[in-house]
């Protein structure tokens, strides 16, 4: 009988550390991809609406008010999201509500969502339960369907989130950069950064402001890494921090944040009908 408690013991003992043992592990290979099929209904026409907004952010009627630059938001999240790496949107609805240590405060994914358009998009952020707050907010969590729900407490961070480079970032080379962005970038993005019918401006006016996160020379290397040139990522750690750094030695909109949120009645706004 005793027998019998220990053994029954000692199995929950083993089956409950194998469960922890997994959970800190999940990561981005766990995360299924894209969903097959849209959900049925007006859901998936909300679904749908979030998925070309995001393609079309800087010209979308819906959003294209809160947008201050050229940018949408598949110019960083490519392929809509669901390029496993770069800025990938996979399984990222389930690490929400997030601890963001910047704003000091657990945050929503709609509250992600809403500080890329004042910082990343350097517009203004859309009202808390907009119509298009919303529908980027469905978008991104049917991306994620499928994924378990472990909220990150530690950053507002999916499981896919970008991988940082192991570089010195301080021995970045801006001057090196310069030779580099020539041969692999300037085709594409132009002589000044400011964009060509092939890729959106990376810096200047109509580029992402200071407050973004590639605004960081370790975001953006890192980023670059992954993504850039467009469709054949071949650089090496080292080019990727060189060239992140020359791209962010030029000027670019300053961040302030008050310039960025809307008057104080339109923060938040029911998401209905009246
Ligand atoms: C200039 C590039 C850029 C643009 C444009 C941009 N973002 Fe981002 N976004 C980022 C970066 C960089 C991160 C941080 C990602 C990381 O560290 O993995 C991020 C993070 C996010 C996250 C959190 C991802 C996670 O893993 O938890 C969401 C959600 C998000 N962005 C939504 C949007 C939406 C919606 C738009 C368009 C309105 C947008 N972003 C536009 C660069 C951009
Ligand atoms: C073949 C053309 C092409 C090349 C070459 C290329 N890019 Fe891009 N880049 C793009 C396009 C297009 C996008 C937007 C992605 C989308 O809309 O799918 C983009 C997006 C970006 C972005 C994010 C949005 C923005 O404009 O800030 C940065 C930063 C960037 N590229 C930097 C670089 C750098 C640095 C290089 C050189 C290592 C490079 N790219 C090479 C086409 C290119």
């Amino acid at each position: 009988m005793i027998g019998k408690v220990t053994t029954t013991i000692h199995l929950a003992a083993v089956l409950s550390l194998g469960i922890i043992g997994m959970a800190s592990q999940v990561s981005a290979q766990e995360t299924p991809g894209a969903p097959d099929g849209y959900p049925p209904g007006p859901l998936g026409e909300v679904v749908r609406l979030g998925e070309a907004i995001v393609y079309d952010t800087s010209e979308h009627p819906l959003s294209k008010a809160y947008v201050g630059n050229k940018l949408n938001c598949t110019s960083c999240h490519l392929e809509g999201g669901t390029d496993p790496q770069a800025g990938s949107f996979l399984g990222t609805a389930s690490a929400y509500p997030a601890w963001s240590p910047r704003e000091k405060r657990a945050i929503t994914l709609e509250d992600r969502v809403l500080n890329c358009f004042m910082r990343s998009q350097n517009g203004t952020r859309p009202p808390v339960g907009s119509e298009v707050s919303v529908a980027i907010t469905t978008y991104i969590t049917w991306l994620s369907s499928g994924s378990k729900i472990q909220m990150n407490h530690e950053k507002s961070l999916g499981p896919r989130h970008i991988r940082e480079l192991k570089v010195d970032w301080k021995q970045a080379s801006a001057e090196r950069g310069k030779l580099l962005y020539k041969t692999h970038c300037l085709d594409c993005h132009g002589q000044d950064g400011e964009g060509t019918a092939d890729g959106p401006p990376v810096w200047g006016n109509d580029s992402y402001n200071d407050g973004a996160g590639l605004s960081r020379v370790d975001k953006l290397g890192s980023w670059l890494k992954v993504a850039m040139p467009l469709g054949d990522p071949i650089l090496t750690d080292q080019e990727s921090a060189d060239i992140a750094a020359y791209v962010n030695s030029h000027e670019r909109p300053h961040f302030k944040l008050e310039e960025h949120l809307p008057k104080p009645e339109r923060l938040g706004e029911y998401n209905g009908q009246r």
